[in-house]
């Protein structure tokens, strides 16, 4: 329960509340959520934003092009200085970073290796690999750390395998991956953090190049099919590559280790689960809702004036379209502080909305689906090794997560 004081600037205006519970957005978005209209927040950096707490507002915002998502456009909000130092510094920016039609363009370019169809001829790649790291965990004895031995190591494999990057360099990528999303760092680690994961994909492109016969992988073939052709530069392979393996490995690891957590604080939930498999697909969709890992997306500026939820947004302002604001609004989610694993959660915005919404959801729901029909089936008497109290979250990182996850069996 949070009951820290509200944190309100000189002027009057709240400050951006940052985080401080394990299993809520801050209290603020629920009270700011009363108001009538949009209030306006203020920015770490003296600047200030319109915040967006409603579901349907949220999505507005998120499905409008109208709002850029350049970060170099002026009045961005910026929700740490770390964060800032990365978004302003970075080039080229991701996909992710760009707005039509150069984001059309570039998510294009991907779009068929993340389709429905293409995962699901992965699945049975997915369910070996599941059983595999389970059979890991279980030779471990009777006790490991969830989060690192299945949680990360299960999206770490996949994806490093998709993309045709040496699973060996994990804890190199991984490493900065985390120095890149960590919001209270100096500005300058994630800003080096990734300088060094490009000159370290910079490496393996040379590689890839030079291969005698060219390799079944994503990178290969985006080289192939776009670099080499002329219609990106060497440097936009190398920041989508980097987009696509921190993408595609610290979400879902956080997601997997945030999920088996909620299950053995629900324990009802786990065993109804484990009785019935066909609750996995709504099981995952509340996870994702419930815990909303990437937390603070997501900024934007208006380019033209716009009316959202009867406020005027003009033309310049910063706006924080908050998807984990939304998916706690209790006009969209009866109840929406409880975990259940039995509503109907599919319309919320984990994923982001609009033309940025998660390249990669599909793969995602895969991972987590086989996960969650196995685990529990596999460990039934799977508990945490020590009180919840103990466990370290990230609140101060862009991907919400957790340090640890001590389990016993
Ligand atoms: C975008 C969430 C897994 C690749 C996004 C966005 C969110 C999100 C919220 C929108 C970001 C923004 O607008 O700034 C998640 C969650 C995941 C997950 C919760 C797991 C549980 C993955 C995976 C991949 C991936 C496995 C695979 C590589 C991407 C890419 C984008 C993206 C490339 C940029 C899309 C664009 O801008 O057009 N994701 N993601 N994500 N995600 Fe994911």
């Amino acid at each position: 329960i949070d009951t820290s004081e509200r944190s309100v600037g000189e002027d009057g205006l709240p400050n951006f509340p940052m985080r401080r519970c394990p299993f809520a957005p801050p209290a603020e978005y629920a009270e700011i959520r009363k108001k009538p209209g949009l209030s306006k927040v203020r920015m770490p950096d003296g600047a200030w934003a319109w915040i967006v707490t409603r579901h349907n507002e949220v999505k507005q915002v998120l499905g409008d092009n109208r709002f850029s998502t350049v970060p170099s456009t002026p009045n961005y909000p910026m929700i740490a200085p770390a964060r800032a130092s990365l978004l302003r510094n970075e080039h080229p920016a991701t996909l992710i970073r760009m707005d039509p039609p150069e984001h059309t363009k570039h998510r294009r370019m991907f779009s068929r290796e993340f389709m429905v169809k293409t995962v699901e001829a992965m699945k049975p790649y997915l369910n070996d690999l599941v059983d595999r790291l389970l059979d890991e965990m279980e030779a471990k004895g009777g006790s490991c750390d969830f989060a690192e031995v299945f949680a990360l190591a299960l999206p770490t494999t996949v994806i490093s395998n998709m993309l045709g990057v040496p699973y060996e360099d994990q804890e190199y990528f991984h490493e900065r991956a985390l120095q890149k999303l960590d919001l209270k760092a100096d500005p300058e680690v994630p800003l080096r953090a990734g300088r060094e994961m490009r000159e370290y994909l910079d490496g393996l492109i040379t590689r890839k190049l030079e291969a005698a016969e060219p390799a079944d992988d994503l990178i290969t073939r985006m080289l192939h099919n776009y670099m080499l052709p002329g219609h990106i530069t060497r440097a936009e392979a190398l920041a989508t590559a980097e987009l696509l393996l921190m993408g595609g490995h610290e979400t879902t690891a956080n997601m997997i280790a945030l999920g088996c957590l909620s299950l053995l604080l629900h324990p009802d939930q786990k065993d109804a689960l484990v009785a019935d498999p066909s609750l996995v697909v709504g099981a995952v969709e509340e996870m994702l809702r419930f815990h909303t890992i990437v937390h603070y997306n997501g900024p934007r500026v208006a380019l033209e004036d716009v009316e959202v939820g009867g406020t005027l947004i003009r033309k310049g302002d910063g706006v924080l379209a908050l998807i984990s604001a939304a998916n706690r609004d209790p006009a969209a989610f009866d109840d929406p502080d409880r975990f259940d694993i039995r509503r109907k959660a599919l319309h919320h915005v984990a994923f982001s909305f609009g033309s940025h919404q998660c390249l990669g959801q599909a793969l995602a729901r895969a991972e987590l689906q086989i996960v969650f029909s196995k685990l529990f089936q596999r460990f039934p008497n799977l508990k945490l090794a020590v009180p919840v109290e103990e466990l370290e979250f990230r609140y101060d990182a862009f991907v919400y997560g957790i340090e640890k996850l001590p389990v016993t069996w």
